[in-house]
């Protein structure tokens, strides 16, 4: 059992597997060595990519326990971060585009990551029709980039209009949004990033309808039967479903617990037949 046996993507010029990790589900232990567990069994699993953001912090911050669970990172490590929020000390959310904000939370990821550079930056936004375009901060992100703090940028919880956009001002690598086998709205834009060549990432693929509340128990009826003629969990088909829709789909599922990442990782190897695709779509 690997991650590398979902198969590589490539984020500009960096190899991943596609069976990556989310660290948003780590920052409540309050004792940190079973997360720092977690994330070092990760990788001896094969993962190499690992989905982060500095405002994901209880007890911990999930950027401070990758660090000292993995610093010094190994060369084949990408660890993708997301910013245009951020929590004051208080746990508050804010969101902050300005050209100051976003350099101050990339300059923040760099401290609590330990590095000089941050592999992959997501733009995270909140959409409001009409009004959110997002030319202005992307492009203050793609100054960072040029700077030499930045080495690919990508855009989260975006349409196709916020790609058109970005893509227009610098390179794209990936593309971060809510989309599971129940969660549908992105079919369109899912393919029109493989027809780019840009990563799709899509979070809460095991959530689902239940997002930060954690896993889902809502799962149909196909899902359920595949799962058990093929003595898998219902949340292993979940996120196999969503390895199946592309080779530019990278899953980045989010656990604290290690038998949990176990499940998780194994489902790099799984390949649905036709007839259990059409069902699954069913
Ligand atoms: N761009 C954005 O706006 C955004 C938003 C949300 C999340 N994210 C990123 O996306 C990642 C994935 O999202 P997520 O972690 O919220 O959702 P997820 O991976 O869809 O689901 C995680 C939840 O499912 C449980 N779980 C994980 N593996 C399981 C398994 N094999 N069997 C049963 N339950 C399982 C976890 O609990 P246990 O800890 O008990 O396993 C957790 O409650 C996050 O970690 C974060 O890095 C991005």
């Amino acid at each position: 059992m690997n991650a590398a046996d979902a198969g590589t993507w490539t984020l500009g010029d960096r190899v991943v597997n596609r069976l990556g990790f989310g660290s948003m589900r780590l920052t409540g232990n309050p004792d940190p060595q079973v997360p720092i567990g977690v994330l070092r069994r990760a990788t001896e699993l094969g993962v190499n990519h690992i989905d982060t953001a500095t405002y994901y912090f209880d007890a911990h911050y999930a950027t401070e326990l990758i660090r000292a669970a993995l610093s010094p990172y190994p060369d084949n490590l990408v660890i993708t971060t997301k910013v245009g929020f951020f929590r004051d000390d208080a746990g508050d959310w804010h969101e902050d585009r300005s050209v100051q904000g976003l350099r101050e939370q990339v300059e923040d990821n760099l401290r609590r990551l330990g590095r000089d550079h941050l592999d992959v930056v997501n733009l995270r936004i909140i959409k409001r029709p009409g009004r959110d375009s997002i030319a202005e901060s992307f492009g203050a992100l793609a100054d960072l980039r040029a700077e030499g703090l930045i080495r690919h940028l990508g855009i989260s919880n975006v349409r196709v209009d916020h790609l058109d956009e970005a893509q227009a001002i610098a390179p794209v690598v990936c593309v971060q949004n809510n989309y599971a086998i129940d969660n549908r709205a992105d079919d369109e834009l899912l393919r029109v990033c493989g027809s780019r060549g840009v990563a799709y990432v899509p979070f809460f693929a095991i959530a689902g309808s239940a997002r930060e509340g954690g896993a889902t128990t809502d799962h149909s009826e196909a899902v359920a039967a595949v799962a058990a003629e093929r003595h898998l969990s219902p949340h292993q088909v979940r996120l196999a479903w969503t390895l199946h829709q592309g080779d530019h789909v990278l899953a980045i599922p989010g656990t604290s617990d290690p038998a949990h990442l176990e499940q998780n990782v194994a489902v790099a190897g799984i390949r649905f037949t036709d007839a259990e695709l059409a069902r699954l779509a069913g």
